[in-house]
């Protein structure tokens, strides 16, 4: 496959990883400044570094130790004699143009960027659109893409950033669980296929998936059914098209970093749809895995994709499935699926859904006494969460105002058939986990 920084114009400066813990703070530092920047294993070496396009100036990022996974670590000596400015954070290198003693302020570093690496400042959405647009044309040519479309944010920019370089050689496939949110798969419809006239197949496979999940009351089990059914609708659609030789899929950049870089502790999948059989045998196209989730964002924008898209707030693989706690019920799901819709439509009014990280409701797979219309009730529950993290590793609650909190259990009360309580979750992670399942 062909490099990709090759037809690149932007200029770039490269972060090498010598153990910092610092180093998308860096690069993002200087992404904000407009000129792209990489981030790439200490031992590189001059001839890899020659292979990226464009490269103006190298920051040694590793602290006053440099060690990664208990071994000291240093660079390729020959770096220092390629004509590049390097530079050094907290670590005496007196061969690098300068150092800094601890993590360099935006001043220190623009002074590096622009006056002595003589960057241009040419890193923009509209630059990178134009950028990946050609480059996929070139990958691709005139052969087709298939691409799973959950109408998550990574999947549909990267849709929508495909639609915008091969049109309809691009063929979407969007598979309704059963689990999605309301009105969630009618908006993937409605966007890529109504307005952007996307070549999309949609498949309704929720009495599959249901009937799959039916008395299935372990999480991990729900969780591996629903992932593993995704993976068989999936392939079945793609054993009925023809001449598909790419997979689109929605990599973005910490992804690329955690299984990348050598600091990096946690290595996750980050293929959507991995686990397809060996047969089908696909080349992948990733256009957006240089990216930061908020610059996903900003390229989402650009490509003109509703706002509601493009600031969608996280939403587990397995949707709802995990917020309707034990075996799936029909009733209960339909329970999930209204209280989540109010509580988005009320945290919206009250300009929360800004402000707040990630909120939804569950209800358990068990029933409580009330009173409903002067006569004993026997009903399920609604549980609100609202919390904030930065990383999802440990979470706060939102203090909702009360007010905002009263007029949502008012409605759900009201609007939601087999519900009789509400209860708000005051627990932080951890000891609780954000999700129930
Ligand atoms: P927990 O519950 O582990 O959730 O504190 C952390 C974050 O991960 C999301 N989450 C998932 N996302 N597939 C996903 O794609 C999953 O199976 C899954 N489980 C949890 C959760 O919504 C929260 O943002």
């Amino acid at each position: 496959m062909k490099k990709e920084q090759e037809s690149m114009k932007q200029d770039m400066i490269v972060i090498l990883d010598l153990g910092s813990t610092e180093n998308t703070v860096v690069a993002r530092e200087i992404r904000s400044m407009g000129v792209y920047s990489e981030i790439h294993p200490h031992d590189i070496g001059v001839e890899g570094l020659k292979k990226l396009e464009n490269v103006k100036g190298i920051i040694l990022n590793g602290g006053e130790n440099r060690v990664v996974d208990g071994v000291a670590v240093d660079v390729d000596p020959a770096l220092y004699e390629c004509g590049i400015p390097v530079i050094a954070i907290d670590h005496p290198t007196a061969k690098c143009t300068a150092r800094y003693d601890e993590i360099p302020d935006k001043e220190a570093l623009k002074a590096f960027v622009f006056g002595q690496c003589h960057a241009e400042a040419n890193w923009n959405m509209k630059n990178f659109i134009e950028d990946q647009v050609e480059l996929v044309r070139r990958q691709v040519g005139d052969r087709k893409v298939l691409l799973a479309l959950s109408g998550g944010v990574d999947s549909s920019v990267v849709a929508a950033l495909l639609l915008k370089a091969i049109g309809n050689q691009l063929v979407c496939v969007h598979v309704n669980h059963g689990l999605m949110r309301k009105n969630e798969s009618e908006s993937v419809v409605e966007v890529f296929k109504n307005q952007l006239h996307a070549n999309l197949i949609y498949v309704d496979a929720v009495e599959r998936f249901l009937g799959k999940l039916e008395n299935v009351s372990d999480p991990e089990q729900k969780r591996k059914i629903i992932g593993g059914e995704f993976i068989r609708v999936f392939e079945e659609e793609a054993r009925k098209l023809d001449g598909i030789d790419f997979l689109g899929q929605g990599t973005i950049y910490p992804d690329i970093i955690e299984s990348g870089t050598k600091t990096a502790k946690m290595v996750k999948s980050h293929h959507n749809v991995g686990g397809l059989p060996e047969d089908l045998k696909f080349e992948l196209v990733e256009p957006l895995k240089q990216l930061f989730k908020d610059e996903v964002r900003a390229c989402g924008v650009e490509l003109g994709l509703p706002h509601s898209m493009v600031y969608r707030q996280p939403f587990p693989g397995p949707g709802l499935g995990v917020r309707c706690l034990g075996a799936i019920t029909r009733d209960r799901l339909e329970a999930v699926r209204e209280s989540d819709a109010i509580l988005r439509d009320e945290f919206e009014k009250a300009g929360l859904d800004q402000k707040v990280w990630q909120y939804f409701t569950v209800v358990p797979n068990f029933k409580s006494v009330g009173v409903k219309h002067n006569a004993r009730s026997f009903e399920y529950m609604v549980i609100i969460r609202a919390i904030n993290t930065i990383d999802a590793m440990s979470a706060s609650v939102e203090q909702v105002p009360w007010d905002v909190l009263l007029k949502i259990t008012d409605r759900i009360l009201d609007e939601v058939e087999n519900v009789n309580r509400v209860c708000y979750d005051l627990s932080p992670k951890p000891p609780a986990t954000i999700e129930f399942e």
